[in-house]
């Protein structure tokens, strides 16, 4: 029989759009030798208006393609899919799976803030796993968590570096009734507004954290990886990129997000 080549496998990263972009960068960097699938599903973007059930199918929908594609890890770029559709994904999964829940709230632990404003979808929110996580994990925590549904399409409209982008950043935050010390980005498009976030606290004379589960989440999916003798120590880096929606669209809302080596070329349907 073949010995499988893992170093041809590929890492499979997905969102409703292009806010995993945010997960996949520190991927990039921190396993610079992997091949990488990223999917964004802007087909069915937004995720954090639909129902439990909704996501959950909608994320093993999005496991499957990537799987098909051959993965050997499937990365979750979604808070609200991480919370919603886990369950359903590892039901039905052969590989390992990375989720963004637990990283977020490790790296709040570790930065050593108590008094957290989350920004999530309405679904995360509603959920109040967070909340739940943050409380269970750290003494004396004060959560403040507020749905900013609207920032996802902004960003996914690639206003996340503009005027529009601030407008809707202040609106929300206009709504915060506790003096953070700490935001934690709990919606993965949300780390293309964090300049007009920490702005707006800078300008109040508060100076907070503006934290994301981005980072954390690479280092335990390479940790994985080398646990499974699966990581890449030498070879090319290659990132394809893919989306169920309009591909213009997302070419030019998910370069905002990235760097002049990661962007977006040939992106393809799925
Ligand atoms: N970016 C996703 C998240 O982290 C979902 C945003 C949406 O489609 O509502 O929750």
């Amino acid at each position: 029989m073949q010995k499988e080549n893992h170093t041809e496998k590929r890492i499979g990263i997905f969102d409703s759009g292009v806010g995993g972009l945010t997960i996949l960068k520190p991927m990039v960097s921190l396993m610079p030798n992997e091949k990488f699938y990223y999917f964004g599903d802007t087909k069915n973007v937004p995720y954090g208006t639909k129902s439990p059930k909704e996501i959950a199918k909608i994320g093993v929908e999005a496991y499957k393609k990537l799987r098909k594609l051959g993965i050997k890890m499937l990365v979750i770029g979604c808070n609200t899919t991480s919370i919603y559709g886990i369950k359903a994904i590892k039901e039905i999964a052969d590989v390992p799976i990375i989720e963004l829940i637990h990283p977020g709230v490790l790296a709040v632990k570790e930065c050593g803030c108590k008094n957290i404003l989350l920004l999530a979808t309405e679904a995360t929110i509603n959920s109040g796993s967070i909340q739940s996580l943050l409380k269970k994990e750290i003494d004396d925590v004060k959560v403040e968590g507020i749905a900013t549904q609207d920032m996802v399409i902004t960003v996914e409209n690639g206003n996340s570096n503009n005027e529009e982008g601030k407008k809707v950043v202040h609106r929300y935050l206009d709504m915060v009734t506790i003096r953070p010390d700490s935001v934690l980005l709990s919606c993965t498009h949300f780390p293309a507004l964090s300049k007009f976030i920490a702005d707006y606290f800078n300008n109040k004379g508060i100076d907070v954290n503006i934290i994301s589960p981005a980072e954390k989440c690479a280092e335990i999916a390479k940790e994985k990886l080398k646990e499974i003798g699966k990581l890449t120590e030498f070879g090319n880096l290659s990132i394809e990129y893919f989306c169920s929606g309009d591909l213009e669209k997302f070419t030019k809302s998910g370069n905002i997000l990235l760097d002049d080596d990661l962007i977006i070329k040939n992106v393809k349907k799925l």
